[in-house]
């Protein structure tokens, strides 16, 4: 059953805390702007595209850890929690693990108001009888658990390596956010991905086919639809490089020629070849995982990964 709350976003109107990020992250120097915003309608779409490609390993390698090691997720969390997936998406891998652990509940928060409703009518399609009560929010900011979800011990699902969009020091404060959100008691099963082969990392976000650059150029075309911006299309190239000094791939749109433009009544300009900084993607070796879940206030408890060791399950417990 699925059990809806007011959406956060009324369709059509300015949301001010967009123009606030992308008016400071123009500002700044270098340029920057939060991964957020990537994820309208379109967005989440061209990232579902992604997750499809050839070479973004990503999805599919923590999907098939999902599938194979339910029987393992069973014996180390056991059944009649309340699952509080971060980011949820489309869920597409979440069945696997609600099928496997018998959950009393499952929470789906995630930024994309329109597509969380979608894709949470969809899996209480697939669960009937599982309470199924998505949050529309930004999960960087504090907010409420639903009350129906009571006094269950929860499990937290932060899949999909999203902890790599975040600064360390980011990504600790979150780890503490969500041990205070889910409680004592609580567990945390969370995707990593690992540091690899440098062109298997920039072929991720450079994809032959260009779905990776839609996604970043949507970014421009979300502005000048949604901040009443007036960015050339044709000003702009995606980007993606390897940081090895901070491991992380950066994702940037950089400017083809000097330009000027404006955004909700403010103008900017870029020399030619500056970039905007949108997306950092930090990979994480064995070791720097579980220090930084530690960091975070979670104890790792059980690891998983493929044979190739691409990418990693994590299950952690509230410190
Ligand atoms: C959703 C943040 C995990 O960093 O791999 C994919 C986003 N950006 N291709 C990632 C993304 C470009 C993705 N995360």
């Amino acid at each position: 059953m699925l059990l809806t709350q007011d959406a956060a976003n009324i369709a059509g109107s300015i949301d001010p805390a967009f123009r606030h990020d992308i008016v400071t992250g123009l500002s700044r120097s270098p340029k920057a702007t939060p991964p957020i915003w990537f994820y309208d309608r379109r967005g989440s779409e061209l990232f579902e595209a992604i997750t499809d490609l050839p070479e973004y390993y990503p999805t599919r390698t923590e999907t098939a850890l999902l599938a194979r090691h339910g029987a393992d997720f069973a014996a180390a969390v056991g059944e009649g929690r309340a699952v509080v997936e971060f980011g949820a998406g489309s869920s597409r891998k979440t069945p696997h693990l609600l099928r496997a652990i018998a959950p009393a509940a499952y929470v789906p928060i995630d930024i994309s108001g329109d597509f969380l409703h979608t894709s949470s009518a969809a899996l209480a399609e697939a669960f009937p009888g599982l309470p199924v009560l998505p949050v529309v929010g930004d999960f960087n900011r504090p907010l409420a658990l639903p009350t129906a979800i009571g006094g269950m011990p929860r499990l937290g699902f932060f899949p999909g390596s999203t902890i790599g969009n975040m600064e360390p020091d980011a990504a600790v404060d979150l780890l503490r956010a969500m041990r205070r959100l889910l409680g004592d008691g609580a567990k945390l099963l969370i995707g990593m991905d690992r540091i690899k082969d440098r062109d298997r990392l920039i072929a991720a976000y450079d994809d032959a086919q260009g779905v990776t650059a839609a996604f970043n150029m949507n970014l421009i075309e979300r502005v000048n639809r949604e901040l009443e911006g007036d960015l050339p299309i044709d000003g702009f190239a995606h980007r993606a490089i390897w940081n090895d000094e901070k491991a992380r791939i950066e994702m940037h749109l950089e400017a083809q020629r000097a330009l000027h433009f404006q955004v909700a009544g403010r103008s900017f300009h870029m020399d030619a070849g500056e970039t905007i900084h949108t997306e950092s993607s930090h990979k994480y070796g064995a070791r720097d995982g579980r220090l930084l879940l530690r960091a975070g206030g979670w104890a790792p408890a059980a690891e998983w990964t493929d044979d190739d060791g691409l990418f990693a399950l994590v299950l952690a417990e509230a410190g």
